[in-house]
């Protein structure tokens, strides 16, 4: 099971991510994650990302490709994989088929969550997340039990950086720019599955797990 997870940034791609894994057992390949594990241990790549996503620009494409390249080619990744925010760009998702063209690999799907420009920005900024086992919630729309509590780790909740109102708007406007023609792409390869991400979490999830049923099969 070999997917590329794509939306807006708050279409709710690492809250299905979380899912799909856990269910499917592949590896969850999310570039955002990676950066910011890097940023956490101060390392090149990490000071490096930092700059451009703190302001809510895409960190290049040469620096996230080669990161994306190391990644696919470990062992984990022969069962499958879930990329989550990779590819952003057309020159990203040129670079992915020339990857896994060497990996004697291909997409099976692209599953695009779909959600209006205009909820993004609520569903960012409630965005809390657990320090400890990563999982998402929103103070409004996934609260945890206990105010600010993961519920399942007992871990503390906390607010990225990204997620203020002045970066989630430049985010958001990046991100606009570059989705068209990224879908066209896929859309012309024949990968491209439609999601429909507004409903409840629970029942995205039920749109996403038939899907990937299908495959399975
Ligand atoms: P990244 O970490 O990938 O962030 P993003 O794309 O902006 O997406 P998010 O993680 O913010 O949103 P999501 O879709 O995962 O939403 P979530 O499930 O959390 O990238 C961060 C930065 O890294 C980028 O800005 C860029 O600088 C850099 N970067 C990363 N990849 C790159 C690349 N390939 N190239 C270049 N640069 C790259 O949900 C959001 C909230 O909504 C949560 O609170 C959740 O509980 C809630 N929610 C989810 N689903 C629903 C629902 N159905 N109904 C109601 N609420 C919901």
């Amino acid at each position: 099971m070999n997917l590329v997870l794509m939306g807006l940034p708050g279409a709710g791609k690492g809250t299905q991510a979380e899912r799909i894994v856990e269910k499917y057992n592949i590896p969850h390949i999310s570039t955002g994650d990676m950066f910011r594990a890097a940023m956490k241990e101060e390392t090149e790549l990490g000071l490096q990302a930092k700059s451009f996503i703190d302001k809510g620009e895409l960190v290049p494409d040469e620096v996230t490709i080669g990161i994306v390249r190391e990644r696919l080619g470990k062992n984990d990744c022969q069962k499958g994989f879930l990329l989550d925010g990779f590819p952003r760009t057309v020159a990203q998702a040129d670079a992915l088929e020339a990857i896994l063209a060497d990996l004697n690999r291909k997409i099976d799907y692209v599953i695009n969550i779909e959600v209006n420009k205009d909820i993004l920005m609520e569903r960012l900024t409630g965005r809390r997340i657990c320090k400890q086992c990563g999982a998402t919630y929103h103070l409004v729309f996934n609260p945890p039990a206990v105010e600010g509590t993961c519920d399942k780790c007992g871990g503390e909740l906390y607010q990225r950086a990204d997620d203020n109102e002045e970066t989630v708007a430049n985010r958001l406007e990046v991100n606009l720019q570059q989705t068209q023609p990224l879908l066209d792409f896929y859309n012309q390869k024949g990968y491209l599955k439609n999601i429909n991400g507004e409903q409840d979490i629970n029942k995205v999830f039920v749109d996403v797990d038939q899907l990937l049923g299908g495959l399975n099969a």
